[in-house]
């Protein structure tokens, strides 16, 4: 019976259940798919921990993860995929396109090196991870043509971007017609990133904000979030999660400790208020709390 349940709520692809009995709601993207609207995040985890952090937030009702090449540990990602025993449907996985491997047949089949190690047919999401405007003679317009072109080949069933400002958001929509179905971009309370956020928005691509707790900094010992965390009796690490939650953002907490995984999980049984939204919103430090490169300048290109 609550198999027939858990199967039947999701099939209505707006909720997916929770071992913990709660929701975790969907995004509608451009593109007539739907995307858990939390998930996990595993920039950092080390290739050799990435099966068992995977495989215990699949345990805790985790159902959407977010990799890339460039953090080397998909083959990981792909043994906790494999033993969970979960149907494909069940899960949504993001990939991203190293910065190496712009041109396009390295892209081609660096997305088929991709779903070997996950040991998929096809990934839910890929995304050019960064634009490296000053790599490539400033090209990452063919770079999204790959990605259309790996789309329509079936490889992936979303395409989007990563760290795109707004000049290259507007360029390659207006050079392909192609639009993204997300920008995965660094935003939290210190850095809200906001003009990357209109620019997402204006495209009506979703914005996902990576480093949603700031990498684990400053925001977590925020004497307003620390206030707001004391008398909704959460953590600061909830709080801030819920409050990203409640913007609209895909979040996806990296962590690799079951305990933090579990906690970073169970936002949805309180609520923030309108004053809790904008006292954090109140923090934004402008581009001075930005704690990744910028995207306009940043170039790298690993061997
Ligand atoms: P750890 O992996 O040791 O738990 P972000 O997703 O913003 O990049 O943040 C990830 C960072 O925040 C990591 O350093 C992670 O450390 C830490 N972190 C994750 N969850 C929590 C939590 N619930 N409380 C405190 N720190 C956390």
């Amino acid at each position: 019976m609550f198999q027939f349940l858990v199967e039947k709520i999701w099939n209505s692809q707006r909720w997916s259940v929770l071992a913990l009995g709660m929701t975790i709601s969907r995004i509608d993207l451009n593109d007539s798919t739907s995307i858990p609207q939390f998930g996990l995040g595993v920039w950092q985890v080390p290739q050799d921990e990435t099966e068992r952090v995977v495989s215990e937030a699949f345990e805790l009702g985790y159902r959407h993860v977010d990799t890339a090449q460039m953090y080397g540990n998909e083959a990981g990602v792909g043994a906790a995929i494999k033993s969970s025993g979960l149907a494909r449907d069940e899960i949504y996985v993001t990939t991203k396109l190293n910065n190496n491997r712009h041109e396009k047949q390295i892209a081609k089949d660096s997305l088929r090196e991709s779903l070997d190690k996950l040991g998929l047919d096809k990934v839910d999401l890929f995304l050019i991870h960064w634009p490296l405007p000053t790599q490539y003679d400033g090209d990452f317009v063919s770079t999204w043509q790959t990605l259309a072109e790996l789309r329509d080949e079936g490889l992936t069933t979303s395409i989007g971007v990563s760290n795109f400002q707004p000049d290259h958001l507007d360029r390659i929509v207006a050079e392909t017609g192609v639009v993204p179905a997300v920008n995965q971009i660094e935003a939290h309370p210190y850095f809200a990133n906001d003009a990357a956020r209109a620019a997402t928005a204006k495209h009506g691509a979703k914005v996902e904000a990576w480093s949603p707790l700031g990498q684990g900094g400053g925001e977590l010992s925020d004497p307003v979030v620390k206030e707001v965390a004391r008398r909704v009796g959460k953590s600061e690490a909830q709080v801030l999660l819920r409050w990203a939650i409640d913007r609209g953002d895909i979040v996806f907490p990296k962590s690799t400790h079951k305990e933090r995984l579990a906690a970073n999980l169970d936002i949805f049984d309180f609520e923030l208020t309108a004053d809790d939204v904008s006292a954090i919103a109140a923090l934004d430090k402008g581009e001075a709390g930005r704690q990744g490169p910028n995207p306009d300048t940043f170039d790298w290109i690993p061997d």
